[in-house]
């Protein structure tokens, strides 16, 4: 029960990894909020949270509405008190060559990725515990690996880091540690059925990652319950790569798999 009675709130908690997350969170005695578009999606992940015990609550909001996001963060810290733990995860992504892709598609993804991140960590900034919270923003390898197809998910995904190693610096002295998880492809999740539709692109997939294999949720969320430990105590403004070794092959091994679609 490493995080008892610890208040956790992951926007975007609500399937796939971040809802990983959440679990993992919750099952280390932490009271749990998840928050993303859909009403009917939120009350079934809470539900699926509380199934087995524990403190669990959700809200139903878009990442682009900052009203709404800090209405949230105050209802939660009006419930249970403040912040220890923000995970900003939400995002949208879809396979479209550059030179077809609207200018309304790449905002659609800039404003949920990365204007979000910025607005979720903006709404919850009052509400962190201060000294002591811990944010982890996701973000992905293509923030600093040019992948083609994704033009809008590489912009956004960079702009993320940025925003995560510049507030690191602003916040750090208010005892805030900031921090990013860059997931390699993950199994079981919507954004490896959007990347790789196919069994073909998932094999490819898969061999292009140095350990041979998609990671699992469970290992990003052990990852991310880690770096809001003590034993992370000293760890701000970091991109931390939890991909297999998958990055290390470059933007010429994405290539070959997203080809393979
Ligand atoms: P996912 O299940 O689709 O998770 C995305 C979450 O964000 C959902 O809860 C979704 O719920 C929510 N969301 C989307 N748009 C939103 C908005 N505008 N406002 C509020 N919530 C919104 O996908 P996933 O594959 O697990 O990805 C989770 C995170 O990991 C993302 O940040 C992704 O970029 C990152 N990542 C994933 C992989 C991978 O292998 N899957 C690899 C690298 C990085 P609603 O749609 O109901 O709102
Ligand atoms: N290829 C090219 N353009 C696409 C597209 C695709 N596959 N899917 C959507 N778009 C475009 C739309 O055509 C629209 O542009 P337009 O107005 O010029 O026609 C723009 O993107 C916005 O689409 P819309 O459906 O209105 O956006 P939304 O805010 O309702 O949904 C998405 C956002 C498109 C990212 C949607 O896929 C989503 O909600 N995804 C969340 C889940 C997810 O992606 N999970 C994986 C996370 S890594």
């Amino acid at each position: 029960m490493k995080f008892r009675d610890k208040v956790v709130f992951v926007a975007g908690g609500t399937s796939g990894i971040n809802l990983g997350i959440a679990e993992s969170f919750l099952a280390e005695g932490a009271r749990v909020v998840v928050l993303s578009r859909n009403q009917d999606k939120v009350d079934a992940a809470v539900a699926g949270l509380t199934s087995e015990g524990g403190e669990a609550m959700g809200f139903a909001a878009d990442v682009r509405d900052f009203d709404a996001l800090s209405a949230s963060m105050a209802a939660t810290a009006a419930r249970w008190g403040a912040i220890d733990v923000l995970i900003s995860g939400a995002a949208g992504n879809f396979v479209a060559p550059a030179a077809e892709l609207s200018a309304n598609a790449f905002k659609t993804v800039i404003d949920i990725d990365l204007l979000g991140c910025f607005n979720v960590m903006r709404a919850a900034h009052e509400y962190l515990r201060k000294p002591g919270a811990s944010v982890i923003n996701i973000t992905a390898p293509q923030s600093w690996l040019p992948t083609p197809m994704q033009i809008h998910a590489c912009a956004a995904k960079a702009g993320i880091d940025q925003v995560t190693r510049t507030a690191a610096m602003e916040w750090g002295g208010a005892g805030i540690r900031v921090n990013a998880i860059a997931p390699g492809p993950i199994e079981d999740t919507e954004g490896m059925r959007r990347l790789a539709p196919t069994a073909a692109a998932e094999k490819a997939w898969k061999e292009s990652v140095p350990l041979g294999r998609y990671g699992t949720r469970n290992e990003i969320a052990r990852v991310a319950q880690w770096l809001c430990c003590d034993e992370a105590a000293y760890i701000t403004g970091v991109v931390l790569p939890v991909d297999g070794g998958w990055s290390l092959g470059g933007s010429s091994a994405m290539t070959m798999a997203l080809s393979a679609r």
